[in-house]
């Protein structure tokens, strides 16, 4: 068993301009937030989405947290969203006393079944909260609707969506309110990072200011007031100019890192047709009219037993896949700050069968040849013996 994999999960993307993006931060002297990288990254984001602003911040995370204090969620209020997903779309709900609600997922996009939402809505509702999985466009549109119809929130965890839309539109610009990340495992990165996408102009103020630890620092910035003051509640969630310089260098490439990551995606859904066909694995679904940004290429084994042998048999010959979400509806904290809205069968089978593949900017074909042929040859052997992960 090799221990460094020979082909590793992920490999973040370097540009090459990078360094000298940060060299010129220093030379400018401005280290913090809202420097001119940050305003460039700021122009391109809100250029590029649509969105009427586009909040720098240090993660994903904390466009969440951010979005909760706008829409005002407090104890007793309630936010549905799926159980398949990263613990910060809870978290955001959690810290504001408020109460996630649990849904399932559908079983072809592995995103919020829209069709089950209605039903988990009661007196208590305040937002929706839906995720798009993989970067591939949940019913963005349906859910929209249902929640302008109930008078909700709609406020999109597209963390991993950049570059992703569904019809013309960006992902993160259908709610008032969008999460982008920039984590490293993220198609465009900084390391960690992330934006607030704010699409009504009527909530840009209240989130710059819950943005800048509830005050109204921007303004100083842009020279509109002669000090700044505490006007609400808020944290310091801004992005460094260091960071946006790094995130800068990589926007500038957005269009060719996410061409390299669909030839990838591409590339490695042709390699599984053929066991598809068989019925031996299920290769991702993208929805007519969605153009999703390759941020990752799952597989869905037969069972958990087969998706975990799968991950120990591709070790052993140097490929690094790996699991994703462990649903939280029914995790420790789960069970005692949220609640289900019926039984998430979809979501309990589907996290177990899920395993993503090695997949990044510059994969090389004969890497994701090697990949597919390594996938192939556990799906030969069919020994039928299933390897816990935890006797490695
Ligand atoms: C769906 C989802 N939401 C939120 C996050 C958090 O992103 P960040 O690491 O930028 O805080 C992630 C990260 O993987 C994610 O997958």
């Amino acid at each position: 068993m090799s221990t460094e994999p020979l082909i590793p999960f992920n490999r973040p993307y370097a540009t090459g301009r990078e360094h000298a993006y940060i060299d010129e931060a220093i030379a400018a002297a401005h280290l913090s937030a809202d420097g001119r990288f940050s305003g460039r990254a700021r122009s391109w984001l809100e250029s590029r989405t649509g969105a009427d602003a586009a909040l720098l911040v240090h993660s994903a995370t904390g466009a969440l947290e951010i979005a909760a204090l706008v829409a005002g969620l407090g104890p007793g209020d309630e936010v549905i969203m799926p159980s398949y997903t990263f613990v910060s779309t809870a978290n955001a709900v959690v810290l504001r006393g408020a109460t996630p609600v649990f849904v399932d997922i559908r079983p072809d996009t592995l995103n919020l079944d829209e069709s089950l939402v209605e039903d988990a809505i009661g007196p208590r509702t305040r937002a929706i909260m839906p995720v798009h999985y993989a970067g591939v466009a949940c019913d963005i549109e349906r859910l929209d609707a249902i929640a302008k119809h109930h008078g909700l929130w709609l406020i999109e965890d597209a963390a991993q969506g950049v570059m992703a839309s569904a019809g013309e539109r960006a992902l993160g610009t259908f709610g008032q309110l969008g999460a982008l990340s920039f984590h490293e495992t993220k198609n465009v990165t900084c390391g960690e990072g992330g934006a607030l996408l704010v699409n009504d102009p009527a909530l840009v103020r209240a989130a710059e200011m819950a943005r800048d630890k509830g005050t109204n620092r921007l303004d100083l910035t842009r020279g509109l007031a002669d000090h700044y003051t505490w006007l609400g509640p808020g944290s310091s969630y801004a992005m460094s100019e260091i960071s946006a310089a790094f995130l800068w260098a990589q926007l500038e490439s957005a269009e060719e890192i996410t061409a390299d990551r669909l030839a990838v995606w591409e590339a490695y859904h042709e390699g599984f047709a053929g066991a598809e066909a068989r019925g031996r694995l299920r290769r991702p679904v993208i929805p007519a009219g969605v153009r999703h940004n390759a941020h990752m290429y799952y597989l869905l084994a037969e069972d958990r037993a087969a998706r975990d042998t799968m991950i120990v048999r591709l070790a052993d010959q140097g490929v690094h896949s790996v699991f994703h979400y462990v649903p939280l509806h029914d995790s420790p904290a789960g069970l005692h700050y949220g609640r289900s809205h019926g039984n998430l069968a979809v979501t309990t089978e589907m996290a177990g069968r899920l395993l993503r593949l090695p997949m990044w900017a510059g994969m090389s074909a004969e890497q994701v040849d090697a990949v597919v042929a390594a996938v192939m040859r556990v799906l030969a052997r069919g020994d039928g013996s299933p390897v816990a992960l935890r006797e490695r």
